[in-house]
């Protein structure tokens, strides 16, 4: 008997350790994206297909990679039976481009959001964000890479060739069923995939190599280290690239948050050591920490997943030959910080994070929620908070659970400016979009809102720990422009609206319904300047090339032509 147990332990152990080369996700350039977004099936165990979601393909998503000042058009195309969404996290964009709840995609539709990339160089990501349903989605393989790229930073020494010494890392742990179906909602993630990869390897050359990491995981969060002890040199955060490159043995990142790290494997051909998190390091509180002093008793399946608390292998990388033109040296200074200046903020703003109370007789559960912000969870239909246009604000975020909670907020980036009642540690004093939050902590940031108003179309802010997002751990604001010089917005009959007019740099158009439309603009001499083509049901027209003047609006649906005057300033 003892002897079989043996034998199928060596068994399980080789399956184990048998080592899949890690995928890179194909990358899209261009100024045109074709998303396709569809149900397949992939073998993760034995012989059992799993069923799961893909872009262009059958599992997980491809790396966008633009340029800063591009103008994109983002073809979202729903070939699942059910809606989505897709959300361009970290990225500055107006809401209705933002891809957050209220845009959501009906099957066999396409939405096509059109915008010019304004964020710094650095690696956001998309994944879909309809209400009460991105972990469901993200888990079954929504989630791609979204690279900026931008002057300042092609001019520092960086490896920067996509594959070979710029590569992508997302990290997910996933939870699987008795059927080798993708759980939701569970907390028995025990799955560890990179870029969707199970039980990864990759030859990385002996020279600098950059890594682009994103934790994708729905609640677990990683502390990033080397097996061997090496230092590695943290360069970026969410959104930017840090002005020095900071020496780091170990790095933290909650749900959604990114960093990009440069490794030295100059002169250590041939050897093999791990990308590993040290699990058993987290705080306490953070899901992925062990279950001492976590109230996990009160959490549930928590305390029986193995991996919390542990160290475990992320990837295996073994050392080759360089390449030709190898980086070899790690730079020292980045991209100049210049943080948003509290003297400049003129609003303050708190967010509470708490537990529901659902009276009279629910027992609130500091550990296991159902959490809120602002004792409110999510309504489609309720707007929480209003932001005015072009103002720098502070917030401060006061977790009053046991759990650490990962916050995120759309539309902008922002400065920490105190935690844990002291200045952020080096590795998150740049620009962010993702904090986390620990258990009785209080967070405060400094943003300013610019570019995009919209009185009707909220962006969100939420827990990125998919499970409590979905819950309705999330928020929603508008950003609206109460200083417009002449109209801000203007309804025909109910059906569209079309802001900010006099415009500047860009132009949108929104229905009310559903209804698709194209849109054509003329100049003063009834020249055509502009044509969306296709039809769609929402658009943000870039209209910051257009000469200053008066323009002709043309709306065609299938009811109605509406012509409407534009003044561009
Ligand atoms: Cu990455 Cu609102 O999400
Ligand atoms: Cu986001
Ligand atoms: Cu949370």
């Amino acid at each position: 008997m003892r002897a079989i147990t043996g034998i199928l332990l060596l068994l399980q152990c080789a399956l184990v350790q048998a080592q899949n080369p890690l995928v890179i996700p194909p990358a899209l350039t261009g100024s045109t994206f074709n998303l396709t977004v569809q149900t397949g099936t992939q073998i993760f165990y034995g012989n059992t297909p799993t069923p799961t979601y893909g872009i262009n393909g059958s599992w997980m998503s491809p790396t966008i990679i633009v340029n800063k000042d591009d103008s994109i058009t983002l073809n979202v195309i729903n070939n699942l039976p059910v809606k989505t969404t897709m959300h361009w996290h970290g990225l500055h964009v107006s809401a209705m481009n933002d891809g957050g709840p209220h845009q959501s995609i009906n099957p066999n539709t396409t939405w096509s959001p059109s915008f010019k990339v304004r964020n710094n160089a650095s690696t956001f990501w998309y994944h879909p964000h309809g209400a009460g349903q991105t972990d469901p989605q993200v888990s079954k393989g929504l989630a791609g890479l979204f690279i900026v790229k931008d002057a300042a930073e092609a001019a520092l020494n960086l490896p920067r060739t996509y594959g070979i010494d710029d590569i992508p890392i997302i990290v997910q742990s996933k939870s699987f069923d008795d059927l080798q179906q993708i759980a939701i909602a569970s907390d028995m993630d025990t799955a560890l995939f990179v870029n969707g990869t199970l039980n990864p390897f990759f030859n990385a050359p002996a020279q600098v190599i950059r890594f682009r990491l994103l934790n994708g995981s729905s609640l677990r969060s990683y502390n990033f280290g080397l097996s061997n002890g090496q230092t590695f040199y943290q360069i970026g955060t969410d959104g930017g690239l840090l002005d020095t490159s900071l020496a780091l043995t170990r790095l933290r990142l909650s749900p959604g948050e990114r960093a990009e790290i440069l490794i030295d494997f100059s002169g250590m051909v041939s050897q093999t050591i791990y990308l590993k998190s040290y699990g058993s390091e987290l705080l306490t509180g953070i899901y992925g920490a062990d279950v001492v002093g976590f109230g996990a008793d009160t959490i549930h399946e928590y305390e029986d997943n193995f991996l919390n608390g542990l160290d475990f292998n992320l990837l295996r990388l073994n050392i080759v030959s360089s390449t030709g033109n190898p980086v070899t040296t790690i730079p020292n200074a980045l991209i100049p910080y210049v943080p948003f200046d509290v003297v400049n903020a003129t609003n303050y703003r708190t967010i509470v994070m708490d537990t529901i109370r659902m009276l009279p007789i629910d027992v609130p559960n500091l550990a296991e929620g159902p959490f809120g912000m602002n004792n409110q969870t999510f309504d489609m239909d309720v707007v929480n908070d209003t932001v005015h246009l072009n103002t720098t604000e502070v917030w401060m975020l006061i977790n009053k659970t046991l759990i650490a909670h990962p916050f995120h907020i759309h539309d902008i980036q922002f400065n920490i400016l105190e935690s844990s009642g002291m200045p952020p540690v080096a590795s998150e004093a740049g620009w962010k979009d993702v904090v986390l939050v620990m258990p009785g902590d209080t967070v405060k940031f400094i943003t300013k809102f610019e570019t995009f108003a919209d009185d009707m179309t909220p962006y969100m802010y939420h827990c990125h720990l998919l499970h409590h997002e979905d819950d309705g751990m999330m928020g929603s604001f508008l950003v609206i422009d109460t200083t417009a010089t002449g109209i801000s917005e203007t309804h025909f009959g109910n059906a569209f609206s079309v802001y900010p007019n006099p415009t500047s740099d860009v132009l949108n158009i929104a229905t009310t319904g559903n209804e698709k439309y194209t849109v054509t603009i003329f100049n003063s001499l009834g020249l055509q300047v502009y044509s969306s083509g296709q039809a769609i049901s929402n658009l943000q027209i870039e209209t910051s090339t257009f000469p200053a003047g008066i323009y002709f609006l043309q709306i065609n649906s299938k009811n109605t032509t509406i012509t409407k005057k534009i003044i561009k300033q």
